[in-house]
């Protein structure tokens, strides 16, 4: 029998954004925070890098600025930039008060960069300014969040519930405006009974994470699914920029790693790129060699790759003594070690991955989405902050500052904020259960394979076109499979994977030109003028 729950915040992911809003929140409300698989199998835990932010005294407010505008390629909201830049001390403070275990310096370090932590560089930031703990931050990071969320009494923890879709005040026809629109909760399928329940909640927040997973091969875990895009794009929100898709430069390559990646700091702390041969290559490509910003990297790695027909390039670090290696770099040396490389004596061979979507579910600085009391964090969301190319470690800055935002916004809107009555169960009384659950397993495969093929690193028309054909046809097939069928958590990732990659397709059919990260060949410039890319529901789903 389905379920009905009533929260006044209901949380959905359970990763750093997920958990510094919980965490944040006033201890009177009655918070649900879901996961949809275990609470660790979002991305936060297996971020390696760091957090950025404007810690050490001779670096400024205005440096970390201008860097993240650079490495954005003109597109960035400078006043979300701003926002969160000056918020980042504050937000890295809370972290040290909730005890994440930071790497720290030892004393005459600590003297030399005026901090207590160590502090180290990636690409596009032009001083050391990431606070990190060793090259496991996101497991540092969450390992202790969680752990503090689980002393609330207020904060429930949620595991294996996949959310359907939001209910909103329009689905239910009870809105006399467009802007009277509220969000009311969400239904949700508990993995364990099979059934879809009803969650009522006066305030909703979005956490679930990039939509990586769009990708064939990708740094993220597999419930990267773009899901909270797809729910709030079905209820009505405007996303923002999804054309942008980092792909990371450096993920290991080899025939039994899955998704693993090699830290950027690794060409922080002096890893070289090289060719089969040797050679070291990316002095051709920008002056700025290993520590250009990403996307520069990752496109020339692919170029060379193309140029030579070679399938991998290698990253390294053999020449830094194996202490310095092993004490920087345990997780990546222990990994590699798994498959034979010893990163202290030979390079690691290494391809570029999807890793972050940089567009998202448009918001302000609380986290407000285009629906009243819906709020969207991290890479769900679209700030403004990494405009056409996000800086290394931004991405985890976000999360807290937003977080804490959005959180305190709430805190304000509490006491006005009433909780709906009466909201319908789900509906599931016209559905079967599946008997063909291959037409799930191949569409998945097809659509990630051609969103790599066509609409990967580098673009044409041509191959966007011929995207944008495949994804109608699988979004139709996948339209009617869910209305015949029962949903699993296949079926719902997959309908949001497709709804997000038709997204992607058309927000870079848009851009008629090279930027940051969106690089077309028939559009190799960049115009004078700096646009972002908007799009609108045009009708909302029930
Ligand atoms: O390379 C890394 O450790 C990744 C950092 C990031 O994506 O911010």
């Amino acid at each position: 029998m389905s379920q009905s729950y009533q929260y006044d915040v209901l949380i959905i992911g359970s990763g750093a954004a997920g958990l510094t809003t919980a965490l944040t929140l006033p201890a009177h409300l009655r918070i649900a925070v879901l996961s949809k698989g275990d609470l660790s199998s979002g991305s936060t835990y297996w971020a390696q890098g760091g957090v950025a932010g404007v810690l050490d005294d001779t670096d400024t407010v205005e440096s970390h600025v201008q860097d993240t505008l650079i490495a954005g390629a003109g597109l960035c909201n400078e006043a979300a930039v701003r926002f969160t830049v000056e918020n980042s001390r504050s937000a890295i403070d809370w972290l040290i008060e909730q005890g994440v275990p930071f790497t720290r310096n030892d004393a005459s370090a600590a003297q030399e960069q005026h901090f207590d932590y160590h502090l180290t560089r990636e690409g596009g930031h032009s001083h050391r300014r990431i606070i990190h703990a060793a090259d496991a931050t996101g497991a540092a990071i969450f390992t202790t969040l969680l752990a503090n969320a689980r002393q609330r009494s207020n904060i429930e923890l949620i595991e294996q519930q996949v959310a359907v879709d939001l209910i909103t005040s329009a689905k239910l026809g009870r809105n006399d405006s467009h802007a009277d629109n509220r969000c009311l909760g969400a239904y949700v399928l508990n993995r364990a009974s099979g059934e879809v329940d009803t969650y009522n909640a006066r305030f909703v927040v979005l956490a679930t994470g990039g939509a990586a997973k769009v990708y064939l091969y990708t740094s993220n875990p597999d419930s990267a699914c773009g899901d909270g895009i797809a729910m709030a794009w079905r209820a009505g929100c405007s996303v923002g920029n999804l054309e942008f898709n980092q792909f990371h430069p450096t993920c290991l390559y080899h025939p039994l790693a899955k998704n693993f990646l090699i830290t950027e700091a690794l060409r922080g702390e002096g890893a070289h790129l090289k060719l089969p041969d040797g050679e070291r290559f990316m002095a051709r490509f920008d002056s700025r060699a290993e520590l250009a910003p990403r996307d520069i990297v990752a496109r020339a790695i692919d170029h060379e790759m193309k140029r030579l027909g070679i399938d991998c390039v290698y990253l390294d670090i053999s020449h830094k003594p194996a202490d310095f290696i092993q004490e920087h770099f345990p997780t990546v040396y222990e990994r590699c070690l798994t498959f034979g490389i010893d990163i202290t004596q030979e390079p690691i061979p290494i391809v570029p991955a999807a890793h972050y979507t940089c567009g998202g579910v448009v918001v302000d600085q609380h986290g407000h989405t285009d629906i009243n009391n819906l709020y969207a964090i991290g890479e769900t969301s679209f700030t403004g902050l990494h405009g056409a190319n996000r800086m290394a470690s931004n991405s985890l800055l976000e999360c807290f500052v937003y977080a804490r935002s959005a959180a305190n916004d709430i805190a304000q809107q509490d006491a006005v904020t009433q909780s709906a009555t009466d909201l319908p169960e789900w509906d599931a009384s016209l559905v079967t259960d599946s008997d063909e659950d291959v037409i799930i397993a191949h569409n998945w495969d097809e659509l990630r394979r051609f969103m790599w093929d066509y609409v990967g690193i580098v673009r044409t028309d041509k191959r966007l076109l011929r995207a944008q054909h495949r994804v109608r046809l699988l979004l139709d097939e996948i339209d009617e499979f869910y209305s015949n069928y029962r949903v699993s958590r296949d079926l719902i990732e997959l309908r949001n994977l497709a709804v997000v990659a038709d997204l992607m397709i058309r927000s870079a059919m848009c851009r008629k030109e090279s930027r940051g990260l969106h690089y077309t060949l028939d559009y190799p410039h960049m115009k004078d003028v700096a646009q972002d890319t908007i799009l609108r529901p045009a009708k909302v789903d029930g």
